[in-house]
């Protein structure tokens, strides 16, 4: 284990939040060992690559299927597996157990390779992403605040970010593709045909839900919709913690408003260097 910077330590290969203190080595070995069970269901992101947005979704789709436990928020139902932060034992929680991860393969509990639990993994364009990480840096207390956005590219595109780096993270995940029980989806296929991306993940679910049902999980999960919902809209974090949104704009193409040109074409080149042999197409806007 390294620590970083101030805000940052190294463990296997990925950049934890120092604040969270209840995310230490030891407790990143144990999960190799975590029971994972056939019902349980792990949304994997890279960070601000639609997370929330995603976990709207799968709970609004559980809670319809019926069988759901209540929790009083989304943060609360599908909690990070690498932030227990005083929980308690997530084994004890009763099924169908819900988490969100931003973990690479390698940390994740041993059983989701032999199939044993389902795994939906949600990517970003690259650029938004890298945009709407920048603002959250600004906002959030548990990472360091960008000097500028220039300074955060050069972070992230060296993966000095908690999370490390989004091209190790894509390529990762699909290496692993055979192994697990997972989902590929997009953020910007879920914005632009929200119907058939809950359709879809109601089929990888096993959760048979009525034309109604799927309507129903698309309206709850609109951005309008989710903003207004105290459930789903994070701001029951405290303000101690961020001083922002998570809910900021919800939107394919932000990074044209912060991009240079240069700093775009060479997200094009590194893209094409590091992910280019992979078949993803992302949409930018
Ligand atoms: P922006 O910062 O571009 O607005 P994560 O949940 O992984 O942290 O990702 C956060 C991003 O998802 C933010 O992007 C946020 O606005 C967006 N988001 C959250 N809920 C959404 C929704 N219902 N529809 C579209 N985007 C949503």
């Amino acid at each position: 284990m390294e620590q970083v910077t101030d805000y940052l330590f190294r463990y296997k290969n990925y950049n934890f939040p120092v604040k969270h203190t209840t995310t230490t080595a030891e407790y990143i070995d144990s999960l190799q060992s975590f029971e994972t069970r056939d019902s349980d269901i792990f949304l994997v992101t890279y960070p601000k690559s639609g997370t929330i947005f995603t976990q709207q979704i799968i709970i609004s789709i559980c809670e319809l299927a019926g069988g759901l436990n209540e929790y009083p928020n989304n943060y609360e139902q599908m909690p990070w597996l690498e932030y227990p932060e005083g929980r308690g034992d997530y084994s004890l929680r009763p099924s169908p157990r819900l988490f969100s991860s931003h973990l690479t393969p390698a940390l994740m509990p041993a059983g989701l390779k032999d199939k044993k639990g389902k795994i939906i993994y949600v990517m970003r364009n690259p650029k938004d992403n890298i945009v709407s990480y920048y603002h959250f840096s600004c906002v959030i207390a548990d990472i360091e605040t960008p000097k500028s956005f220039e300074h955060f590219l050069e972070n992230y595109l060296t993966g000095k970010v908690l999370g490390s780096s989004w091209f190790d993270h894509i390529r990762e995940w699909h290496s692993v593709r055979d192994q697990c029980n997972i989902l590929f989806l997009t953020y910007e296929d879920m914005i632009l045909d929200p119907k058939t991306a809950v359709t879809k993940i109601c089929t990888f679910l096993g959760k048979n839900l009525s034309e109604a049902a799927i309507e129903q999980v698309v309206e709850k999960s609109t951005f309008k919709n989710m903003k207004k919902d105290v459930k789903a809209n994070y701001e029951f974090l405290p303000d101690t913690r961020m001083k922002g949104n998570f809910m900021r704009k919800g939107q394919i193409g932000d990074w044209k408003n912060i991009f240079t040109a240069a700093q775009s074409e060479r997200v094009d080149r590194l893209l094409q260097e590091k992910l280019g042999n992979m078949s993803l197409k992302f949409i930018f806007e």
